[in-house]
């Protein structure tokens, strides 16, 4: 008998999808899965009911980042280089988790991208920890912090603060990675046994391997548009899949040009997103149709077909979902 044969056949993805495909796309096409994008401040996201959200995946602003000085200091009337600045900024974005601990269902997942800030305040260099004052202010809202992913993201940039450059002891590290904060609202989320939707959402051995390290290495969106910064489609692409199942509703406050709205219909969640700057193409990017489940089912199908369950280079997933869900 050859070793091929020899060897245990692995249940996968593809078996997962193909065995009980009539059952999900019976449970997908009960759910309104419409995508729904508000103009306004996620402060109070009154269209969002409580316990209704499965998974947040959102970049807030950054506060001391220079880019949002002047629409952080719009909203809280505070000068942004400063202590006071950094505070007042934080205490905005603090009612956006507040709202998000709200609209998330017991065991839902906040996954916050935010990166530190280096910059001259009080006239002293210093690193601004931006990830360590969200993590306190979410925990503090009463969410449980879970193993965060460090998003190295490559430069070529040089360190615009080298200080003493090749003599100690006054140089510095260079900021190039960023977080991205993990908070579940209480503990595991439960599921119904043999729950269809949650098996036709797994993902494959070597997904699972990539996507749950703790070191992400993917380059960032190109910048072309300096006014948001947008993801990269594999941010919310791996996240969506890790952490939310088929059919979920998925929540971006912070959307920007929608990028995670848009990756998350594609892959048949309810897409719902928040933004206060109207001139960022958010709602023409975002379809504001339903997926049809059917292709979404025929999509995921297509990449293990594809695949085998191998890891692409990134973004090539993500593109070919949002290519195939129309
Ligand atoms: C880092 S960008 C998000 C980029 C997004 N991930 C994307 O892929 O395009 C942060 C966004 O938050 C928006 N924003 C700032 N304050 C807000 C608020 N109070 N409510 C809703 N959106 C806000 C900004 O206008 C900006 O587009």
């Amino acid at each position: 008998m050859s070793p091929a044969r020899l060897r245990p056949r692995v249940h996968g993805p593809l078996d997962a999808l193909r065995e009980s495909r009539d059952a999900v796309l019976a449970a997908l096409k009960e759910r309104d899965l419409a995508p729904r994008v508000a103009l306004r401040s996620s402060e109070r996201m009154a269209e969002v009911p409580d316990a209704s959200v499965h998974l947040v995946v959102t970049s807030p602003p950054y506060p001391l980042i220079e880019m949002w000085d002047a629409q952080l200091a719009e909203q809280t009337g505070v000068p942004t280089a400063s202590e006071e600045g950094f505070a007042a900024s934080h205490a905005l974005l603090s009612r956006v988790w507040a709202e998000c601990a709200r609209a998330l269902a017991p065991g839902g997942i906040l996954a916050v991208n935010v990166g530190d800030a280096t910059r001259k305040v009080g006239g002293d260099f210093r690193c601004m920890m931006n990830h360590a004052q969200v993590a306190r202010d979410c925990e503090a809202l009463g969410l449980q912090s879970l193993v965060p992913i460090l998003w190295k993201k490559p430069t070529n940039k040089p360190n615009a603060f080298l200080g003493s450059g090749f003599l100690p002891t006054n140089a510095y590290v260079t900021l190039d990675c960023e977080f991205i904060l993990l908070f579940r609202k209480g503990g595991a989320r439960a599921f119904a046994p043999k729950d269809p939707l949650r098996y036709a959402s797994q993902f494959s051995k070597a997904e699972r391997d990539a996507w749950f390290s703790q070191v992400w290495d993917v380059r960032g969106a190109s910048q072309d548009d300096a006014r948001t910064a947008p993801f990269p489609p594999e941010i919310p692409y791996r996240l969506v899949r890790m952490l939310s199942c088929l059919g979920d509703t998925v929540l971006d406050p912070f959307a920007g040009t929608g990028t995670t709205l848009w990756v998350a219909r594609a892959l048949g969640r309810r897409a719902v997103g928040y933004e206060i700057n109207p001139d960022l193409g958010l709602e023409k990017r975002v379809p504001r149709d339903a997926p049809d489940p059917a292709q979404v089912l025929a999509a995921l199908e297509a990449h293990y077909a594809r695949t085998g369950g191998a890891v692409e280079r990134p973004n090539e997933a993500a593109e070919r979902f949002l290519a195939a869900v129309a």
